[in-house]
């Protein structure tokens, strides 16, 4: 369905980032010479081990971190480049005081959009996503998988062009997961967003991505990509996926071994 899209004009690039965090005594080197291309209207996901420099990049990415060295390009096609990236991160950094719904709603508020219309859209998403009743509940009211499908929620809400999920999917049980896997893929569709997914879920990145990228440990640098030519929605028992899978698995744990 989507081969075709994978010679889209880059929305969004990394270019050979390096970067590092100083303490007064010693430098930490995190992201060595990364390169990453975000296709405009696919689904890029990237893979690493914990602690590697992922959630660095994706800061970078979305203009909270400076790199060291390195550029980001982004192709506004006449939008507000400021408006045009969405994040995530890794902790869902809800606003305690403000309702679910408030939460929800924040970055439409905040884009000056009317607060009705806003509430409005917002409904529907939480009957998608769940959570139809918890409109009024506050984010400690909330257990994590509802804190992070709320979270999720405020991101698209956002109708930024680009969104950068930070291991969005980490607190939910496999079944919700997988729901909301599909869940996502049906509005990701829909919407026509370009997605960038930092995951640890090998399965999760197999069944979404047109590309992943497999990084390496700290100082991270890009270790290998998949270009995934598969049909969606794809079948998550199939050989293809079921092989890709184990060349990937195969490959984290080589590096692992080998310290
Ligand atoms: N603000 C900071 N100051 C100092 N060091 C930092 C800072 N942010 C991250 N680091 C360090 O940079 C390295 C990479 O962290 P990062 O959060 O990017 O990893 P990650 O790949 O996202 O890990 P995980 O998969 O566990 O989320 C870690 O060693 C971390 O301690
Ligand atoms: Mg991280």
């Amino acid at each position: 369905m989507n081969n075709e899209k994978t010679s889209a004009a880059t929305v969004l690039a990394a270019i050979e980032i390096t970067k590092g965090f100083s303490s007064p005594d010693k430098t930490i080197p995190v992201l060595s010479q990364v390169s990453i291309n975000i296709p405009r209207g696919d689904w890029i996901t990237i893979i690493g081990p914990s602690g590697g420099g992922k959630t660095t990049l994706v800061k970078i990415l979305a203009g909270i971190l400076t790199p060291d060295s390195g550029k980001i390009t982004i192709d506004a096609e006449g939008q507000d480049p400021c408006r045009m990236i969405a994040y995530m991160p890794q902790n869902d950094s809800l606003l305690p005081w403000r309702t679910s719904l408030g939460n929800a709603i924040l970055a439409s508020q905040i884009e000056g959009r009317s607060r009705k219309e806003a509430q409005s859209e917002a409904r529907e998403l939480f009957g998608r996503f769940g959570l139809a009743g918890f409109e009024n509940l506050y984010p400690s009211e909330l257990s994590g998988g509802m804190r992070q499908r709320l979270a999720l929620i405020r991101t698209f809400l956002s109708h930024r062009e680009v969104l950068l999920l930070d291991e969005p999917l980490g607190s939910l049980d496999p079944l919700t997961r997988t729901t909301m896997q599909e869940w996502l893929l049906l509005v990701w569709q829909q919407l026509g967003k370009s997605i960038l997914l930092v995951t640890h879920d090998v399965d999760e990145a197999i069944f979404l991505s047109d590309l992943i990228y497999l990084f390496s440990r700290r100082p991270a640098h890009v270790r290998r990509q998949f270009n995934i030519e598969l049909p969606r929605p794809r079948a998550r028992a199939a050989q293809s996926l079921i092989e890709l899978k184990a060349k990937i698995l195969d490959l984290i744990h080589t590096e692992t071994l080998n310290g």
